[in-house]
C-alpha cells in the first residue's frame, strides 16, 4: 500500500473505502464519461486515487479535506503516484467549501461526517449535471451499523427524505451496504 494510506496513529479515525468497491468507481466513470470528480472527506487519498485512476489521464478529481493531517499525507501520496496534476486536495469542511466550488462535476462522493449531509443538497443540485452520479457513503448510523450508538441518525434521515423526494434525483439505498446511489436526471 502506498505510503499515506495507512492511518496515521492510534488515535487517527480515518477508514478507507473497502478495495472491493474499487470497481465502482470504474463503472461509475464509465457510466458518466467523468472528467471532473468530487469526494467530500479525502482521508489520506485512497479512494480520490483510485477515481483519478477509474477516469484516465482526462480526469481530475476535487477532493475535500477537513483535518489538514490527512490532508498533507493525501497530497503526499498523489505525488508518490504521479496524480498530483490530476488530484486537488481542498483544505476545509464540505459545508464550508461546497459553496465555493464552480462548474459540474460528473461523479460526487459523499464520505465525511454525515451530519453535514442536509446541507449539501443544494450544490449536489448547483454541482452536477443531469446524468451526474452521487454516491453517499455513511448511511449506517441511521440503519444501527457500527454498534448503533453514533450521533446524527436525524440528519441522515433529513438528507434522505430530501434527496428521495427531490425531483432532480433517483436515488436508491444499498441494503447491507448503507450506500446510497443517486443519479441526477
Ligand atoms: C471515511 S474517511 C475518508 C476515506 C476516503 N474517502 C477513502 O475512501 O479513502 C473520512 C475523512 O473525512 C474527513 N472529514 C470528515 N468530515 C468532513 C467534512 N465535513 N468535511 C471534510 N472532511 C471531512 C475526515 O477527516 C476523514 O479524513
Amino acid at each position: 500500500m502506498m505510503a499515506g494510506l495507512r492511518k496515521h496513529g492510534r488515535g487517527c479515525d480515518m477508514f478507507p473505502s473497502d478495495p472491493l468497491q474499487a470497481p465502482l468507481w470504474t463503472v461509475l466513470a464509465s457510466l458518466t464519461h467523468a472528467r471532473r470528480m468530487l469526494e467530500v472527506g479525502c482521508g489520506h487519498g485512497y479512494t480520490a486515487a483510485v477515481m483519478a485512476s477509474a477516469g484516465g489521464p482526462d480526469c481530475h478529481v476535487d477532493t475535500i479535506e477537513g483535518d489538514p493531517h490527512h490532508a498533507e499525507l493525501a497530497e503526499q501520496a498523489f505525488l508518490q503516484r504521479g496524480l498530483s496534476r490530476r488530484i486537488r486536495v481542498l483544505r476545509g469542511r464540505g459545508q464550508s467549501v461546497l459553496p465555493k466550488l464552480k462548474g459540474r462535476y460528473d461523479v460526487v462522493f459523499l464520505d465525511g461526517d454525515w451530519r453535514e449531509y442536509p446541507s449539501y443538497i443544494p450544490h449536489l443540485r448547483r454541482l452536477t449535471r443531469p446524468g451526474s452520479i452521487i454516491v453517499t457513503a455513511n448511511l449506517n448510523p441511521l440503519f444501527g451499523g457500527w454498534g448503533g450508538r453514533l450521533p446524527g441518525k436525524p440528519a441522515i434521515q433529513s438528507y434522505l427524505t430530501r434527496l428521495v423526494r427531490d425531483p432532480h434525483f433517483r436515488t436508491y439505498v444499498v441494503p447491507g451496504e448503507w450506500h446510497s446511489i443517486s443519479v441526477r436526471v
